[in-house]
C-alpha cells in the first residue's frame, strides 16, 4: 500500500486531496495547524502541528512515505494577499513550511513531493489587458509579480527545483489559477472572489444591490477543486516536473461573473461596483503545456461548477442561521 503525507490537509485543496488518496488506496497521514472543519480528517492518521517548526516537519515526514504533498501556506483572495498588511507573514509563514518540508524530505529519504504554487508569480507586465492577459509557464521571467505572496511562490518552486538538482528529490509544482468549490473558505476575509460573490447573493434578497470590488471589467478564470485535485494526481503520476498551468481557460469579468451567480439563483438583484483590493487587471490560464505534457486539460464548464458551489454555500449560510456560534 502507498503511503502519502498530505501537508495543509485541514485546509480546502488539502482535505479534498486527502479524500482523493484514501479512494485510490493509500494510506494518508495529514498534517495541519488547525483541524479541517469540513471534511472530518479522513486522513489515516491527522496530526495537528505547526511546520513551520523543524520537529513538527521531522516528526511527519518518516522514511516510509511514497510521496508528500505540501499545500501548507499562509493563504487566501484578494482581500488577504493584496491589502499588503499580511506580507511578512505570509513570506515567513509559507517559506518556513517549504523549507522545513523539503529538509526532513531529503534527510529521510523522501522521493516525491508535489509543491502548489501560483498563478500569482506571473508578472504583473502581461497581466494588464483584461481581455488579452499572458500566463504561459515560459512568461514568468523577468520575474514582476504584484504581490509578495506571488514572489514567495515564484521564490519557493525554485527551491523546490534546487533540491531536486542537488539532492534526487523529484518535484512536481503546478500553479494552480484560482480554485473553488464546496468546503472552501467562504467568509471570514481570507474567501476569494468565487465564494464571496456566492455568499453576497444567497445572502441578499430581491431588489438589493451586490457589491464587486472595482469597476468589474478585470478577468480571471476559475478552477473548481476536483479538476485541481485530478490535475495534481495526473501530474504526480507523470514523468514531467513542471511548473504547469493547473486552471481553467473560461475566462470572464467580475461583472459578468456576478451576472451568472444572480441567474443561477434566480433572484432579482442588481451589482454595485465598490472601491477594494484588485490583484491583477486580467488573468487567464494557458493550458497548452499541461495538455501537451500530460495529455489533459480541465473541461468542466464554470456554469455547472458555480451552480454547485452556490448550493453549498446556501446551505452553509442556512446552517449558520439555525445553529448560530455563541458570542
Ligand atoms: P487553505 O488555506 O484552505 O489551506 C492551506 C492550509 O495550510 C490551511 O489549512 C492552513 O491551516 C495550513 N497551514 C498554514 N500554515 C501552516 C503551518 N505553519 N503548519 C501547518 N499547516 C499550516 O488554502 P487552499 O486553497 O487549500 O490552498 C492550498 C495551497 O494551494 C496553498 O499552498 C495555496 O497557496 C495554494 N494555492 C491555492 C489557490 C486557490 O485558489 N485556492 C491558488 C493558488 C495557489
Ligand atoms: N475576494 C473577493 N471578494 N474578490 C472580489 C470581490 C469580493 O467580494 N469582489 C470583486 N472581487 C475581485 C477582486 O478585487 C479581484 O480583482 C478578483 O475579484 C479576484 O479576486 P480573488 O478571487 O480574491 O483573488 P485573485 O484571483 O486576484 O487571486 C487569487 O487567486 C490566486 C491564484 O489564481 C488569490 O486567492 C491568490 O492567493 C491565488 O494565488
Amino acid at each position: 500500500m502507498k503511503k502519502a503525507l498530505v501537508c495543509g490537509a485541514g485546509g480546502f485543496i488539502g482535505g479534498h486531496l486527502v479524500n482523493q488518496l484514501k479512494s485510490e488506496g493509500y494510506w494518508v497521514r495529514g498534517v495541519d495547524i488547525k483541524e479541517n472543519e469540513y471534511d472530518n480528517n479522513n486522513a489515516d492518521e491527522f496530526i495537528i502541528g505547526d511546520l513551520r517548526d523543524p520537529d513538527v516537519a521531522n516528526e511527519v515526514v518518516t522514511s516510509d512515505l511514497n510521496e508528500i504533498y505540501q499545500l501548507a501556506a499562509d493563504m487566501g483572495g484578494a482581500g488577504f494577499v493584496f491589502t499588503g498588511t499580511n506580507d511578512a507573514g505570509i513570506m515567513h509563514n509559507s517559506v518556513l513550511c517549504n523549507l522545513n518540508v523539503l529538509e526532513a524530505a531529503k534527510n529521510k529519504g523522501v522521493r516525491r513531493i508535489f509543491y502548489s504554487s501560483s498563478a500569482c508569480m506571473y508578472p504583473e507586465y502581461n497581466q494588464m489587458d483584461p481581455n488579452n492577459p499572458k500566463c504561459s509557464e515560459e512568461s514568468a521571467y523577468p520575474a514582476a509579480p504584484d504581490s509578495e505572496y506571488g514572489w514567495e511562490k515564484l521564490f519557493s518552486e525554485r527551491l523546490f527545483l534546487a533540491y531536486q538538482k542537488n539532492h534526487g528529490i523529484e518535484a512536481r509544482i503546478a500553479r494552480f489559477h484560482n480554485i473553488f468549490g464546496p468546503q472552501g473558505t467562504w467568509d471570514g476575509g481570507r474567501e476569494k472572489a468565487p465564494a464571496a460573490v456566492c455568499r453576497k447573493v444567497a445572502m441578499a434578497k430581491d431588489g438589493d444591490a451586490i457589491e464587486i470590488w472595482g469597476d468589474g471589467l478585470q478577468t480571471r478564470s476559475f478552477l473548481i477543486v476536483d479538476e485541481c485535485v485530478e490535475g495534481i494526481r495526473r501530474l504526480m503520476t507523470s514523468d514531467f516536473s513542471g511548473p504547469v498551468n493547473l486552471g481553467s481557460e473560461e475566462m470572464i469579468s467580475l461583472n459578468d461573473f456576478a451576472k451568472m451567480v444572480i441567474d443561477i439563483s434566480g433572484k432579482n438583484l442588481t451589482i454595485k461596483n465598490i472601491p477594494g483590493p484588485l490583484g491583477v487587471r486580467g488573468r487567464n490560464s494557458d493550458n497548452h503545456l499541461i495538455q501537451q505534457k500530460l495529455g489533459w486539460a480541465p473541461s468542466t464548464p464554470l456554469r455547472k461548477s458555480v451552480e454547485k458551489t452556490y448550493e453549498w454555500i446556501t446551505e452553509q449560510i442556512q446552517k449558520t442561521v439555525l445553529e448560530p456560534v455563541e458570542a
